[in-house]
């Protein structure tokens, strides 16, 4: 398998027979000389379908948010809300994963451990590199989590209490031990909502500034600190957006406009319920921050129409995102939970439940009313997910009908970009993970009149799990002409899809049988011309 250096265009990689897939993304695709890492982990089987290939997971048991997030001597820290004792939600716990391309983890022991006292909400990790905190030395700085004390029996604030505490490693992640002064912030009066810190630098002030949540009272509350154990209060933020839900899991990101000179401040929100397909969703906010107040510009006020606020995800299956620390590169690269409140805890998987998302990097670029996020899959999973295996491509013509696409499209795991020209249907789109009578599979479609992509996961395997499994999910895009291109990642139990290289991301989990894995094409009303390439994961 060659490599384009430099980066076709569009339309050369349209006309090249056996193009690459450029992996959802304007960027380019560069070769690397070190071989594919063994793949870490348990493979689907048919005693285990819905295993995925390229997304994290615990080996068994239940996990949901990502949580500290850091980049450190190279190696990626995945560290997650888990539970070591069970295959739904409780003792929530940290687990921990490590990963050199965000795409092979390697799952590590138990982080920080649920206790009767208090269970281990959502939080952060820094690299305290000039150890302010002072838990580490000078030779041997500290990882730094904060965490969220969710109070138990005889715990240090009364039960259901919650508060910010630290815990630090001085092994590189390895061990942790919780800082004696726990917790270091709680409200007064205490709050039984008060959760998940996430910590980003101000460089014009040098010092810390934290988001974190009353989640019940949809409030942001800031605070500030210059050694990571003492915060003092800056403000709230509150009152623009979604607010249908718990706000959950903030996070403010400083980001270069692209195409120019111009950086501007993004509060990720999760919400749940009251997200834009229902059920748990990623909601966020450009602005400005002084040192002191996050001030959203163009924000939807609080009771518009939920399509007027700004999605990370018009998918069900994205929550509680937020970045890694000290990633490479100049982008936000974000983990996030495939999964929604409303039915993860029935998903049908065992012995483990959960997975995240493929870690994403964020472009801001000036849209057509206001500044808006791009999402593309991050640049070192990328290049992991373009190495292995050979590009099958094909060009078709569909008119009125539906249209296998082969061999060479049939698949548990594939890496799929759909370029499709919708010359005179009104309608056309593909079917995955398709059964061999045609009856269940995944549907994804463009409606050319109004601009829609729709993935529809109604028929596309075990659904009965949760009368809230809710059946498609769509994204209206920017008009275009007839032309749309589809960036699709298809998991043993989940599927992607980058529309417009990033304008718009789908993320739904489905359950489809060990057996379907054929794949067609299909126009409504009219011909499309499709040019389809594929890459077995
Ligand atoms: C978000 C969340 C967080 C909380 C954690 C508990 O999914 O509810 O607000 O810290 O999960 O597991």
């Amino acid at each position: 398998m060659t490599y384009p250096n430099p980066p076709l265009s569009r339309r050369q990689m349209l006309a090249a027979s056996a193009a690459v897939v450029v992996a959802f993304s304007a960027a380019s695709c560069t070769a690397s000389p070190t071989p594919a890492p063994t793949p870490a982990g348990p493979a689907p089987t048919a005693s285990d379908p819905w295993r995925p290939v390229v997304h994290l997971t615990a080996e068994k048991n239940w996990l949901n948010d990502p949580n500290g997030l850091v980049y450190h001597d190279g190696t990626y820290h995945a560290f997650y809300q888990y539970n070591p004792r069970g295959n739904s939600w409780g003792n929530m716990s940290w687990g921990h994963s490590t990963s050199k391309d965000l795409i092979h983890w390697e799952q590590q022991p138990v982080a920080l451990e649920a206790s009767l006292e208090e269970e281990i909400f959502s939080g952060c990790i820094v690299m305290d590199t000039n150890n302010a905190s002072g838990l580490g030395s000078a030779g041997n700085p500290p990882m730094v989590a904060l965490y969220t004390s969710a109070y138990g029996k005889n715990g240090a604030l009364p039960q259901g209490a919650q508060a910010q505490s630290v815990a630090f490693s001085l092994d590189q992640g390895a061990t942790w031990q919780k800082y004696r002064g726990n917790p270091i912030l709680n409200l007064a009066p205490t709050n039984n909502n008060f959760r998940d810190p996430k910590i980003t630098w101000y460089e014009p002030g040098r010092y810390w500034v934290m988001t974190t949540v009353v989640a019940d009272a949809q409030v942001v509350k800031l605070f500030k600190s210059t050694d990571l154990l003492h915060w003092d209060y800056l403000s709230d933020f509150s009152g623009a957006g979604a607010q249908g839900g718990l706000w959950e899991v903030p996070e403010l990101l400083l980001m270069d406009v692209e195409d120019s000179t111009a950086k501007k401040w993004v509060m990720l929100l999760s919400i749940n319920p009251g997200g834009i397909a229902g059920g748990s969703g990623m909601q966020y906010f450009v602005g400005e921050f002084d040192g002191t107040h996050f001030t959203a510009e163009n924000a939807a006020a609080p009771d518009a129409p939920l399509n007027e606020s700004q999605w990370l995800d018009h998918g069900a299956d994205y929550y509680a995102a937020n970045s890694i620390s000290g990633a490479p590169g100049d982008k936000p690269v974000l983990l996030g939970w495939m999964g929604n409140w409303d039915y993860a805890q029935h998903v049908p998987t065992t012995p483990w439940r959960g997975a995240m998302a493929i870690p994403r990097e964020l472009t801001l670029v000036r849209g057509a009313k206001r500044l808006e996020l791009r999402s593309a899959i991050a640049g070192a999973a990328r290049e992991t997910l373009e190495r292995p295996g050979e590009v099958k491509s094909k060009n078709l013509t569909v008119g009125s009908s539906q249209q296998d696409l082969g061999q060479d499209f049939t698949g548990r795991a594939q890496m799929i970009e759909l370029d499709m020209d919708l010359t005179s249907a009104r309608e056309a789109g593909v079917h995955l993970r398709q059964s061999a009578d045609g009856n269940t599979g995944l549907r994804i479609s463009y409606d050319k009149e109004t601009h829609t992509v729709k993935v529809d996961r109604s028929k596309a395997g075990t659904t009965n799990f949760s009368e809230k499994f809710s059946p498609y999910h769509e994204v209206t895009l920017p008009a275009s002409d007839n032309t749309v291109r589809l960036g699709i990642l298809l998991d043993s139990s989940s599927v992607e899809v980058f529309a417009q290289d990033g304008v718009a991301v789908i993320s739904d989990t489905f359950f489809p049988d060990w057996d379907a894995t054929g794949s067609s094409a299909f126009s409504i009303d009219g011909d499309t011309d499709f040019t389809v390439r594929t890459r077995a994961l």
